[in-house]
């Protein structure tokens, strides 16, 4: 198993990425999120058409840059669950179609497993840490897992209502920001003073989260503000740190006290949200302090891509694991199924 092939479509990127062993020889990434921002959110029949458009090009591209063409593919790792329906079915068709042609092995990626994964790509020397505990923070999933091994997780807790990326980008609609509001938030975050207003902090059971009393309390200072004629610019950098400060403190404070009560000593964070500048920096201070290593993929890492879905099938494929021709995909699907 020298070269694997990554595709990843279950939203609204489409990208293709190949992996010599464990080392990324190349991951392409086309981003759809200027398309969709004119709608303030992915529209799923708009997604599934352009990965229909750009995902030959793509693949192209992957190829090229890694210096292969198909011939030199060993296996095939595709995500073909959870995510959009529409989208998720033109990778997994290209994926059956490469596998028929070239009479090699593929298999279907969890899309979660591949985030798990995403904060070991740079590293492909070193051993996969297990136990340890990973902290899943994107635009669908706010996720704790327990990862134990290859393949064996478990759910400790999620979120009970928004996602925290989704957190980020419906605060982010009410303000006037663009889509994804995650990187504007954190751009207009570190202009503001986190302390201004004082934003709720859910108390939720167990290692579980909760978004969305955040949400509606920014939309009632945003309503009592535009009604003062009071949004300026700084007012609204303000609003920015005060509502990011609420969401780390609520996933710092939980995953570092799940990372203890399990016994870890190593934690990742992953997915789009852990691109956020503050979050890294502030689970970086609250790792030192609780004597945890903390590993947080590098940005290009954080949001979907292709190589993290190519190396969670690495280790399916290396296991044996081999998929069917009639293979389907899912719009939702726990982790470790
Ligand atoms: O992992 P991802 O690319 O897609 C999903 O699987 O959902 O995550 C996208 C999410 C969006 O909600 C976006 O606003 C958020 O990640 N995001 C950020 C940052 N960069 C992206 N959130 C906070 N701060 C950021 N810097
Ligand atoms: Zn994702």
């Amino acid at each position: 198993m020298r070269y694997i092939l990554g595709i990843e479509t279950s939203c609204d990127e489409t990208s293709v990425a190949v992996l010599e062993g464990r080392v990324v020889r190349s991951s392409v990434v086309a981003s759809q999120a200027q398309l969709h921002a004119q709608w303030g959110g992915v529209v799923p029949e708009a997604a599934a058409r352009q990965h229909v458009e750009r995902l030959n090009p793509v693949l192209q591209q992957a190829l090229d840059a890694a210096g292969v063409t198909l011939t030199h593919i060993d296996g095939i790792a595709v995500t073909n669950r959870p995510g959009l329906v529409g989208a998720l079915v033109v990778g997994l068709a290209a994926a059956k179609a490469i596998a028929f042609a070239l009479q090699k092995p593929f298999v279907g990626v969890n899309h979660l497993e591949g985030h798990l994964y995403s904060a070991f790509l740079t590293e492909p020397d070193a051993e996969i840490p297990f136990p340890h505990l990973s902290l899943i923070v994107s635009g669908g999933h706010t996720e704790l897992v327990f990862a134990r091994g290859h393949g064996d997780y478990a759910l400790l807790g999620h979120t009970l209502d928004d996602a925290a990326g989704e957190a980020f980008d419906k605060t982010a609609r009410l303000l006037g920001l663009g889509y994804p509001g995650g990187p504007e938030i954190d751009r207009r975050a570190k202009l503001g003073n986190p302390h201004a207003f004082s934003f709720p902090r859910a108390r939720v059971e167990g290692w579980n989260f909760s978004f969305s009393g955040l949400k509606t309390a920014v939309r009632r200072e945003v309503e009592r503000l535009q009604q003062q004629n009071a949004l300026d610019e700084a007012t609204l950098n303000d609003l920015c740190a005060s509502f990011q400060q609420a969401v780390l403190d609520a996933l710092i404070e939980k995953t570092v006290d799940a990372a203890q009560a399990h016994g870890v000593d190593t934690l990742t964070v992953v997915g789009g949200v852990a691109a956020n500048s503050a979050l890294q920096a502030q689970m970086r201070a609250a790792c030192n302090q609780a004597g945890l290593h903390l590993k947080i993929p590098p940005p290009k890492y954080c949001t979907d891509n292709a190589a993290m879905i190519a190396l969670a099938g690495y280790y399916r494929l290396l296991t044996g694991e081999r998929a069917d021709y009639d293979l389907d995909a899912y719009a939702s699907a726990p982790l470790g199924s």
